[in-house]
């Protein structure tokens, strides 16, 4: 199970939080992911200075998120993640 945080400050919401929080449901739905990923809306993270919207996966603080390389991020963090875990087919 991998938690997704998406920030939903004010400053991450004008840098398109919401947006990003729509494109990680249509792939969490595209891929059949939900049993395996949780998405959640988080309160300012505090790296409101820096480019793009913070996203924290785990314990892992991502800046720099924007909805242009989401879907990159989500398979190179993610589903990476997804799969050292083991569970991938194995419950
Ligand atoms: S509003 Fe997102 S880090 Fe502050």
């Amino acid at each position: 199970m991998v938690t997704i945080s998406v920030c939903v400050g004010s400053s991450c919401h004008l840098k398109g939080a919401y947006e990003i929080i729509e494109i990680c449901e249509e792939l969490i739905e595209k891929l059949k992911l939900k049993d395996q990923i949780e998405l959640k809306g988080n309160f300012c993270l505090g790296r409101c200075t820096e480019e793009g919207v913070t996203v924290m996966v785990d314990d892992e603080i991502l800046s720099g998120v924007s909805p242009q390389n989401f879907r990159e991020i989500f398979q190179e963090k993610i589903l990476k993640k997804l799969g050292e875990d083991g569970t991938d087919g194995s419950n």
